[in-house]
């Protein structure tokens, strides 16, 4: 077996592929790493056959969506997954073959309803349900502490002491561990008896994780992130920095239109110099009358940067063909020393 485990943070992410046949599943792929999962697969001569997602992720952006697109692949969930996008969708008990390797396919509800475990030869891919020292929440959406039980307890927990353990959580670097280790030395699974293991798990008061709006919103739906949005509108983009706007300005570049995209009260209080208002969200109602001709350049700028570079592809997709962004925004260009100039005018 070919085998590559990838952190990001304390999510662990999965490459498993067949030596003899080169077919590999990716498993719990992680949105920021894409290149890096290619790359591995490339290098270790992996055809990716599978995107498993082993359940829906409340805590970091899958990446099974984006890279099932990109390779003409399945993603595959258990069949109680929401997300659209999945194209297998697994009952406990199937079984994926993987070239010479056969990926076994428990459905452990409990930490979500779709939460599945995969075997695959001495390697046990638990998913949130059994993590090194501890198990996964049951109080997030569809969690329930009873499937838990019965998930660990007369399920994955029954099985071979011996077999290797890799979660998809691990926030201490310990990478993995086995069944065995697990049912002497962790400590949630030393309440062996189901009222009291309901109990402890109801008692635990866990603060929410970073991002679990957005990531139940796009994990669950295909969506895109915001920071996708943003990375895809600055690869439509060309920017300007700082000095060379300042030089357009110095110079009265008849040519540059500057545009400041926040809103009325923002822009009152301090402005680049020449630059005129219009409101990111007035946009497109406002852009046929306040920019009549499509040829001039022009410059888009914002608070921070981030949404001139939406409202500068915006324009580039209407066609003003010159849109570029300024590349960060006001508060920089004012801590930078650049001047601004307060009132209602350009
Ligand atoms: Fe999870």
């Amino acid at each position: 077996m070919i085998f590559e485990q990838v952190a990001t943070g304390g999510c662990q992410s999965y490459l498993v592929g067949c030596a003899e046949t080169c077919a590999a599943a990716l498993i719990d792929p992680e949105i920021s790493q894409v290149d890096r999962y290619l790359a591995l697969a490339s290098r270790d001569g992996l055809r990716i056959r599978y995107l498993i997602d082993t359940h829906t992720h409340a805590d970091h952006f899958t990446a099974t969506q984006q890279l099932g697109r990109q390779l003409g692949v399945p993603v595959v969930m258990h069949r109680a997954s929401p997300a659209p996008f999945v194209g297998m969708r697994l009952d406990g008990g199937d079984m994926l073959v993987l070239g010479k390797l056969r990926i076994q396919v428990f459905h452990t509800p409990g930490h979500t309803r779709d939460s599945m475990s995969l075997l695959v030869e001495d390697r046990l891919f638990t998913g949130d349900t059994l993590l090194i020292g501890g198990t996964g929440r049951t109080d997030l959406p569809t969690g329930d502490p009873e499937q838990l039980y019965d998930s660990l307890f007369n399920g994955i927990l029954k099985l071979d002491p011996a077999l290797k353990v890799f979660p998809a959580h691990d926030y201490k670097g310990r990478g993995h561990s086995t069944i065995g280790e697990e049912l002497a030395t962790n400590p949630r699974l030393q309440q062996r008896e189901r009222t009291a293991f309901v109990q402890m798990m109801r008692s635990l008061d866990l603060s929410m994780p970073t991002h679990i709006t957005e990531a139940l919103r796009t994990n669950m739906s295909g969506g895109k992130t915001v920071a996708q949005l943003l990375a895809e509108s600055a690869t439509l983009v060309p920017f300007m920095s700082f000095t060379e706007l300042k030089k357009c300005i110095d110079g009265k570049d008849a040519d540059l239109i500057i545009l400041d995209v926040r809103e009325r009260d923002a822009y009152e209080q301090g402005h680049i110099e020449t630059a005129r208002l219009l409101p990111r969200g007035q946009l497109e109602l406002r852009v046929n009358q306040d920019l009549p001709d499509p040829t001039p350049r022009i410059l888009t700028y914002c608070e921070f940067g981030r949404i001139s570079t939406l409202a500068a592809a915006t324009l580039r997709q209407m066609g003003f063909q010159r849109a570029v962004a300024l590349d960060g925004g006001i508060k920089a260009w004012r801590e930078a020393g650049f001047p601004v100039k307060a009132g209602a005018g350009p």
